[in-house]
């Protein structure tokens, strides 16, 4: 098993992490429990993604959510963590209408204890980056397949495919970077294209979907936990555990307990004095006895 550095980990943390040429350890979370279970587990970074809309919400993308929901998520993430570095997720229209909306909403996650946030986007939201990093915020760019250019990109496909989308991707990348990002997350494209773009740029570059040529690897918690209820299953996912099965089971055997009389059994249930126990059983008999006297004709 290898050592979990101790600590809280921080921007220099994941520098001096890729230096070492370790790699980063980057999940999703939502919810207190998943969150504690990820720290307890030595995960180095979570991401309080927007990607709730469909792994918490039920909903078909990520274009639905807002502000006011990943506030719930983000606050209860952040309750349970001390150790890994959280990025909040900034939603769509959160960001893109103005400076001061992106400024007001990474600094909302940061009053919420993120230590950083994410948005998606190279040089057209390149301006909105700078805003928020003059405003003492770390910013965490999001290139590649970005969920909230659905329209754009004609829906979820694979990213940087050839050599002049490669390029751009690196112009993008290098458009983030002088704005004063921190880090940049690839998403959906070639190993290839991700080792080409990691290496044309001096910031951090984690990956989902994007091989093993980064410097950590991003999975939505859900997808490596079978807890995904909805239809898409990327080729990237590993699954490490099957829980939603296991959910399924747990409530069809407990259904079946109820319905048959075998839920609660003796050893779920309170017991009472003895004493109190048999007046009260005399006392039911009463009533009982009472109620057929009132029905007889
Ligand atoms: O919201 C999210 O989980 C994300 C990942 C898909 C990269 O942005």
């Amino acid at each position: 098993m290898t050592a979990v550095p101790s600590g809280k980990v921080t921007v220099a943390t994941l520098r001096a992490l890729k230096a070492r040429g370790e790699r980063t350890v980057f999940v999703t979370a939502y919810d207190y429990p998943t969150a504690v279970f990820a720290e307890r587990a030595g995960v180095d970074m979570i991401l309080v993604g927007d990607s709730a809309a469909m792994t918490m919400m039920g909903m078909p993308n990520t274009l639905g959510i807002g502000m006011e929901e990943m506030s719930v998520f983000t606050r209860s993430v952040c309750r349970a963590i001390s150790r890994a570095f959280v990025v909040g997720d900034l939603p769509f229209l959160s960001y893109q209408p103005s400076d001061e909306a992106a400024v007001r909403n990474a600094g909302h996650f940061v009053q919420l204890g993120c230590d950083a946030v994410k948005c998606e986007g190279g040089a057209r939201v390149a301006r909105r980056v700078r805003a928020m990093v003059s405003a003492g915020i770390s910013v965490m760019g999001h290139l590649g397949l970005t969920p909230q250019s659905l329209g754009p990109l004609s829906g979820y496909r694979v990213q940087g495919k050839s050599r002049f989308a490669a390029d751009q991707i690196v112009e993008d990348g290098r458009a983030l970077e002088d704005a004063g990002a921190f880090a940049i997350l690839l998403e959906a494209m070639p190993a290839e294209t991700a080792a080409y773009v990691r290496e044309q740029l001096d910031v951090l570059v984690y990956g989902i979907g994007a091989g093993p040529h980064v410097d950590g690897q991003l999975v939505i918690s859900h997808d490596i936990l079978g807890t995904f209820a909805g239809e898409i299953a990327p080729r990237f996912v590993r699954p490490y555990a099957r829980i939603g099965a296991d959910i399924q089971a747990a409530f069809r055997a407990y259904a079946e307990d109820v319905r048959a009389g075998r839920f609660p059994g003796p050893q779920e249930c309170y017991a009472l004095d003895p004493t109190d126990e048999a007046e009260i059983r005399e006392a039911r008999a009463r009533l009982c006895r009472g109620r057929s006297a009132e029905r007889a004709p």
